[in-house]
């Protein structure tokens, strides 16, 4: 798992069902079942003769690998070995806390007493919609590209952003914390691309917030509430790939609200993909090229700060706030 501790987003709700389901954390195997007492996350392999126990099936409060049939309880207790008749050995597979909130499930090393956040319109959300992505690139890569307001000019011409080129001032706050980081946004008129005209409303502000271990979150702010979210729960899948769920939400206007929701998922995927290209065409260029020190630009507001809290510090800006004006 993460050297970051808390929860991390593995599956949505409803790829889990009866079959258990192996999920990738930083390369490392896991297994998800339910039962009828809940839900389970084990590591995914026996300790038998390693064979991944999300092969098998649940039988019961267990989950039965496939090769011997032992059969492990959720807490990764060994509760059977098929055709012995004297006592059991005591057999344990390392076992994970889990959670599910919002179409999404959690898993932790431990049990934490804090539910996991999902995103800032939970429990008021009219509208919500999860997508999934998966990127060959790295964490940091996948949450600066999200929160990065100056790449939209160009990758999403049409879709986030107009087809003219016409540029506002706009003032950008940075503040930040233990484990976040967030620029806000002030000045700039609603964006002119396809996506912004369906959902936004008018927008006064607008928030790019990075969270301790992978979150990616854009507020786009009305007068006093939010009128959309859309909050990236990012996670290192394998050395080469990152696995995201983003959660689309809005305030609910009825029925109005749900036809444009309808109509935002896709374009939202359009935009995911035009991410999706170019981050994994700068991620072969940095294989084909050797890893090589990237420069910082003046208006890359947020990298350093993401990589700061990635690597354990706090951001520079938790001491002393900045502010920067840009032409977005
Ligand atoms: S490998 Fe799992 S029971 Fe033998
Ligand atoms: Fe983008």
């Amino acid at each position: 798992m993460s050297e970051q501790e808390g929860w991390i987003a593995v599956a949505a709700s409803k790829g889990l069902r009866a079959r258990p389901l192996r999920v990738l954390v930083d390369g490392r195997p896991l297994a998800l079942f339910r039962t009828d007492g809940g839900l389970h996350c084990l590591t995914d392999i026996c300790p038998h003769r390693s064979a991944p126990l999300s092969q098998g099936k649940v039988v019961g409060d267990t989950i039965e690998c496939p090769y011997h049939g032992w059969r492990f309880d959720g807490s990764g207790v060994c509760r059977a070995m098929p055709g012995l008749l004297d006592n059991m050995p005591r057999a344990l597979v390392p076992s994970y806390a889990t959670c599910e909130k919002d179409g999404l499930i959690f898993v932790a090393r431990q049990r934490l007493s804090e539910e996991p956040y999902t995103t800032a319109l939970s429990g008021h959300a009219g509208v919500a919609a999860i997508v999934e992505s998966r990127v060959r690139s790295s964490l940091a890569e996948v949450a600066e590209n999200i929160l990065d307001a100056t790449h939209t000019h160009f990758t999403h011409k049409g879709v986030l952003r107009g087809l003219s080129s016409r540029r506002y001032k706009v003032q950008v706050t940075m503040t930040g914390g233990d484990g976040w980081v967030e620029a806000r946004y002030e000045g700039e008129p609603r964006q002119e691309g396809l996506i912004s005209r369906l959902l936004e409303g008018d927008r006064t502000i607008s928030v790019g917030r990075f969270r301790a271990p992978g979150i990616a979150e854009l507020e786009f702010w009305g007068r006093s509430r939010i009128n959309l979210a859309t909050t990236f729960h990012l996670r290192q899948e394998t050395t080469e790939t990152v696995h995201g769920f983003g959660i689309l939400s809005a305030p609910d206007r009825g029925l109005f609200g749900h036809i444009k929701a309808a109509l935002f998922k896709p374009l939202f995927r359009v935009a995911l993909r035009q991410d999706q290209q170019i981050l994994q065409a700068a991620d072969e260029n940095r294989r084909l090229f050797g890893e090589r020190r990237q420069m910082i630009g003046p208006l890359d507001v947020m990298r350093p700060h993401i990589d700061a809290i990635l690597s354990g510090r706090w951001p520079e800006v938790a001491d002393r706030p900045a502010t920067l004006t840009m032409e977005l």
